[in-house]
């Protein structure tokens, strides 16, 4: 089934100050629009063209790096529009907060090692907190890669390409990190799907 474009959430000015309309225009608009439409290109002809999305992703990595570039990209686009929500971040509370507390000791354990991740991911990438064989973990990808390649299932990611963060905060990717931690971060999305992958 081919790939379409998800409509943003909120309004494009709605994450503001902390990520620009500008940034989002370019960001949902321009990129994740040339992800869905390479990654259409690519899929046609292949085993995967009437796949679900995960199994393009899990299917395509090592084999058909065009196409797992794309779906890929595809794949954590959709979720990180869904990862932030105006009036966002700050502390969870519910099952997510137990199991973040339960797996790193405080939320603000959790909070440096996410930002640690992110800050350290050399050139492109993700930084992510997952569920792998039912327990919480922090991990960082290069590129298009996510956690599902890795057998995990992604809870919460932040993208951390240069795209994402360089009108509004420059050079200063920790910056951009600790906004997306403090001020951006849709908890209850992240509950959601951690309590679907945890079952
Ligand atoms: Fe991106």
């Amino acid at each position: 089934m081919p790939f379409t474009l998800p409509e943003l959430p909120y309004a494009y000015d709605a994450l503001g100050p902390y990520m620009s309309k500008e940034t989002l225009e370019f960001h949902h608009d321009k990129h994740h629009q040339a992800y869905v439409t390479n990654g259409n290109n690519l899929l046609k002809g292949t085993e995967f063209e009437d796949k679900p999305l995960e199994e393009v992703v899990k299917g395509s990595f090592g084999k058909n790096a065009g196409l797992f570039n794309n779906a890929g990209q595809h794949y954590n686009h959709i979720h990180f529009w869904k990862w932030m929500k105006p009036n966002g971040g700050g502390k969870p509370s519910g099952t997510i907060e137990k199991a973040l507390t339960d797996s790193f000791g405080s939320f603000d354990k959790f909070k440096e090692d996410f930002i640690a991740a992110g800050t350290t991911q050399f050139g492109s990438g993700w930084a992510w907190l997952a569920v792998k064989n039912g327990k919480i973990e922090v991990s960082k990808t290069p590129n298009g890669e996510n956690p599902l390649v890795h057998g995990a299932t992604p809870i919460l990611g932040v993208d951390v390409w240069e795209h994402s963060y360089y009108i509004d905060y420059r050079n200063r990717r920790p910056d951009y990190l600790k906004a997306f931690v403090e001020n951006l971060v849709n908890w209850d999305y992240v509950e959601e799907l951690y309590t679907h992958a945890a079952k």
